[in-house]
């Protein structure tokens, strides 16, 4: 049977940092400061509701992550209360694992006990960067020493598989900036990093930033040189590459649920905004929290949308995913054309193709979406 990996996303935040565009909401911008109380209750109903509609196809779960938004903006009690409702009407495999992305502000020692002895195995702390201008142009309000500490707290409080989030490229930044920030990173000895390029999102306060002339847009080669930096003391570090942004220090460290979306395998989505896909078909929730608790209390489906894949859009999207992939891609997959461009990839030094599969250098890890391009043109 396909792995089930479970999503719950937790839309608030205490402040929305200037870059990000992931659906989530301060208190300012909800109704009456947002039922943050209500929503545990809320997404226990939709799991009610995902287990009734799997029906005999329900199984036990591989793998649960809470994102965001900050799911760590909510008492540890309630995102506890949301994994035990998934242990009973899911179940939980056997090794099963259970992150929760989290930020540094927003971590503390008691939260990480508490959260550990509910069964969380993994924590995901949005690091991002140790310079103090670099972290004010992306508006972080935690200290840039926060991140290394609530590493330590999560060691302390039992957790093996702690990760960090860092982001490169931000308008400003120095070669020296981010050198200090993968040392800083790495001397909280994290056993997993994510480590991506900044993306002006449009509709961002930072893309209006840019739009006005405050900020030069991010530049392309300080990108392709901070992304090779980053893979050079991560990998001598221990840290492999197993996808394009994400390193681990062992197999075991590598983030399972991820692995999931980028496999294809099954996830059901918990939450506003949030998106699933079982056996072949995808949907997504209502964005807004009200909306989606609305529709929870009058015992309906939260789901706004949904479609089923064409064979053609399944393999594109395949090719996309499975390329970024240290396991690399299976040659099967691609086209005529696509296998020519392979080829061509290969001789310019962007992919290996000896073992049947398509893997990418270090020179295509630098232009990955380039040759996503080209071998699905
Ligand atoms: C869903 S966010 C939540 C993490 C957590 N709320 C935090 O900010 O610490 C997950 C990660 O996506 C990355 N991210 C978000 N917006 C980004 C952007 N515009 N460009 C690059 N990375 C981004 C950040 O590294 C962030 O930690
Ligand atoms: S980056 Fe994290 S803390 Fe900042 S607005 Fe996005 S989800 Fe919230």
């Amino acid at each position: 049977m396909t792995p089930l990996g479970l999503y719950v996303h937790v839309p608030f935040c205490a402040a929305r940092c200037g870059y990000c565009d992931f659906n989530t909401y301060t208190a300012a911008e909800l109704p009456d400061g947002g039922d943050r109380a209500g929503f545990a209750p809320a997404a226990l109903c939709e799991i009610g509701h995902a287990a009734a509609a799997l029906g005999a196809a329900v199984r036990p779960a591989t793998t649960v992550f809470f994102g965001g938004g900050t799911p760590t903006l909510l008492p540890p009690e309630d995102l506890a209360a949301i994994l035990e409702g998934i242990r009973q009407r899911f179940g939980l495999e056997d090794g099963a694992e259970v992150t929760t992305e989290a930020n540094p502000e927003s971590l503390n020692a008691r939260a990480l006990a508490r959260l550990r002895a509910a069964g969380f195995t993994r924590v995901s702390i949005g690091m991002q960067h140790a310079a103090p201008h670099v972290l004010s142009v992306l508006d972080r309000v935690h200290t840039p020493g926060r991140a290394a500490e609530a590493v330590s707290d999560a060691h302390a409080a039992g957790f093996e598989h702690v990760s960090l989030d860092l982001i490169y490229g931000t308008p400003g930044e120095r070669a020296d900036d981010w050198a200090l920030t993968l040392d800083t990173a790495l001397a909280a000895a994290p056993d997993h990093v994510s480590a991506y390029g900044l993306e002006v999102e449009p509709g961002t306060a930072l893309a209006a930033r840019v739009r006005r002339g405050e900020l030069p847009p991010p530049d392309g080669d300080a990108m392709a040189d901070r992304q090779a930096e980053a893979d050079a003391a991560l990998s001598a570090a221990g840290l492999e590459w197993y996808e394009v942004a994400n390193h681990a220090a062992t197999p075991e460290a590598r983030c399972r649920h991820n692995l999931g979306y980028w496999r294809s395998h099954d996830w059901w989505g918990i939450g506003p905004g949030a998106h699933s896909h079982v056996a072949g078909r995808r949907w997504w929730n209502v964005k807004h929290p009200s909306a989606y608790a609305r529709r929870l209390a009058a015992g309906r489906s939260p789901a706004a949308g949904g479609e089923v894949l064409d064979p053609a859009a399944r393999r594109f999207e395949r090719i996309m995913l499975e390329v970024r992939l240290a396991e690399g891609l299976d040659l099967a997959l691609l086209s005529p054309a696509g296998r020519r461009a392979a080829e061509r990839l290969e001789r310019d030094g962007a992919l290996t193709l000896s073992t049947g599969r398509a893997v990418l250098t270090l020179r295509g890890r630098l232009t990955a979406d380039a040759v996503v391009r080209d071998l699905t043109d």
